[in-house]
């Protein structure tokens, strides 16, 4: 848009450089503990450690998702897009506040889940893929967040939505959650119905997912051996490899 100064001005132009323009399109960022590292045995025997991506890890990880989106079963694809959008909206800051985690067996990234938290009192859950299926590994990641959520940044509420029957199965129906009123209360994920667990239900309820509906849990510290073991990462060649 256009108009005329109201005054005598002594420079027609006045001109910013980007680092002033940035702080407009990249507010401070929340003061968060991370996600500590965690381990966790899944089904076939084998140890996950759960541990945050680190920003110079991205570009590998994204190079992975591309493929994943050409994936047109079981909503790996739009699952993929959305994944691939949020983590780049990370490293170019152009998301608020957010975190992703990895699962790792042995270097290779078996799992994958982020969020970001909308305030101090809401987070807000985005996606889990699980890249090596039948291990239970995306329901574990799933959980790792909420017990971020609630145990870390003691949050009240986690609020999430689902594009996928076995996300549905796994957490809406498995985790017996409760939904907001649609269309009053829409999740950022296309508008669709919220789920959610509040801090009382994870505490009454909720905290105990792992044990009864998977039969394993988070181990905290994880020895050094282990973290070493799964410092550099390994993407997978290609969705369900054995
Ligand atoms: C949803 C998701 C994260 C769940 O991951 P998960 O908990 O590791 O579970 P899997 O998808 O591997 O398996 C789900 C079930 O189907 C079976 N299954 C499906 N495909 C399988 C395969 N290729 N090999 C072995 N088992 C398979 C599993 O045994 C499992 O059965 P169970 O309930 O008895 O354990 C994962 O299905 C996924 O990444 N889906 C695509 C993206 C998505 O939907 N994300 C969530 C959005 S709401």
């Amino acid at each position: 848009m256009k108009k005329a100064p109201p005054e005598k001005v002594s420079q027609e132009t006045v001109t910013f450089n980007v680092a002033e323009l940035e702080p407009l399109l990249s507010p401070p960022a929340m003061d968060i503990p991370p996600f500590v590292p965690a381990m966790v045995k899944v089904k076939n025997g084998e140890t996950m450690l759960i541990r945050p991506l680190q920003k110079e890890e991205a570009p590998l990880f994204l190079d992975y998702i591309k493929k994943l989106m050409m994936i047109d079963h079981d909503f790996y694809d739009i699952v993929g897009a959305r994944v691939y959008a949020e983590v780049l909206g990370w490293v170019r800051n152009r998301l608020k506040d957010p975190y992703q985690l990895v699962g790792l067996i042995d270097g290779h990234v078996v799992a994958f889940c982020n969020g970001r938290l909308m305030n101090e009192n809401i987070n807000i859950s985005l996606h889990s893929l699980a890249f090596r299926r039948g291990l239970r590994a995306g329901a574990i990641m799933y959980y790792a967040k909420c017990e971020y959520a609630f145990e870390t940044l003691k949050q009240k509420e986690f609020w999430a939505t689902y594009e996928s029957y076995n996300g549905l199965k796994r957490w809406g129906i498995g985790m017996a959650q409760p939904s907001y009123p649609w269309p009053d209360v829409q999740h950022e994920l296309g508008g669709a119905k919220v789920f959610y667990v509040t801090k009382n239900y994870w505490d009454i309820s909720i905290k105990r997912y792992l044990e009864e509906m998977i039969q394993t849990k988070l181990v905290r510290p994880v020895p050094a051996a282990v973290l070493e073991a799964n410092a550099k990462l390994v993407m997978p060649t290609k969705l369900e490899e054995d």
